[in-house]
């Protein structure tokens, strides 16, 4: 038998799938905290933005979207706009996020899994990721979640990713904020800074500050660990996954000028 002849079983040797590298847990605030989300987040703060996003969706499509897939949709607040165009399913990690996201969207379908691998079986007319494409840190996970966009999105459709930062405009800064409900009260500060321009990281460290009724708040610190690329990378990864991506400023009253750029990524 020569060496290359296939295995006497008569079925081809399959190659080996790479493994897909373990994610670190994720911060507080989308895990035990999830339920404070709304309060540190309204989806009020999210209609300015959300309608560029609608815009360049539309735009950006060969023929008017109807389907949109958002990959990392968190407490669904861009959702609780989108949603009034689109028929949306709902991609998070988290149990807990889902779980604030259905309270708020209940007529959209909402799914737990990594946007990394998740394969759903289906196209849309087009793709939609915010700003939890940050928590991925690599080059190769950020061409894994562009991989989720491709396969899920139909051909003249298109794939929007709207990062909160890339290198070559990263500014550190601090934000605070808040909100109380009926019977609770959150406060925070987040401040976003760099300790090593050299890598493809940056950090947000929070401090939420909570009261539950009128007891005596506490406090909770919680460092999120973001991913940072820069224009190039982000269209190399793009291109090489088979769409025809461009750059795009963000400008909304939310964001100094020149800040924030977003990705529309045509598929052709
Ligand atoms: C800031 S929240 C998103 C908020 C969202 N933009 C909205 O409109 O409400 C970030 C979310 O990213 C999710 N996330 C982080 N890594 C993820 C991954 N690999 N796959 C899917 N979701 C992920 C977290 O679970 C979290 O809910």
């Amino acid at each position: 038998m020569r060496e290359d002849s296939p295995p006497p079983t008569g079925q081809p040797k399959l190659p080996k799938l790479p493994k897909l590298p373990k994610l670190p847990k994720l911060p507080k605030l989308y895990e035990e905290l999830a339920a404070w989300w709304p309060l540190l987040s309204p989806p009020v703060h999210y209609l300015e933005e959300a309608y560029i996003y609608r815009s360049l969706i539309l735009e950006a499509c060969v023929s008017p979207p109807r389907t949109l897939l958002e990959l990392g949709s968190g407490g669904g607040n861009n959702a609780s706009h989108l949603k009034l165009d689109f028929a949306m399913t709902l991609v998070d990690r988290s149990a807990g996020m889902l779980e604030v996201s259905k309270a708020l969207n209940p007529e959209c379908e909402h799914v737990r899994s990594d946007m990394r691998d998740v394969r759903l079986g289906r196209e849309f007319d087009a793709v939609f990721v915010h700003d939890a494409v940050a928590y991925l840190t690599t080059l190769e996970d950020l061409a894994r979640a562009a991989e989720t966009a491709f396969v899920h999105c139909r051909a003249g459709g298109a794939a929007l990713f709207a990062p909160d930062a890339i290198r070559d405009t990263f500014q550190g800064t601090t934000h605070c904020g808040g909100r109380d409900d009926a019977t609770r009260g959150l406060r925070y500060l987040q401040w976003i800074w760099d300790p090593d321009p050299s890598d493809s990281t940056y950090l947000a460290d929070f401090a939420y500050v909570l009261r539950e009724g009128a007891g005596v708040p506490r406090v909770e610190h919680d460092r999120h660990v973001f991913g940072l690329f820069a224009r190039e990378e982000w269209l190399r990864v793009l291109r090489d996954t088979g769409f025809e991506p461009r750059a795009e400023p963000l400008v909304h009253s939310g964001v100094p000028a020149g800040t924030v750029e977003m990705f529309v990524a045509i598929k052709p």
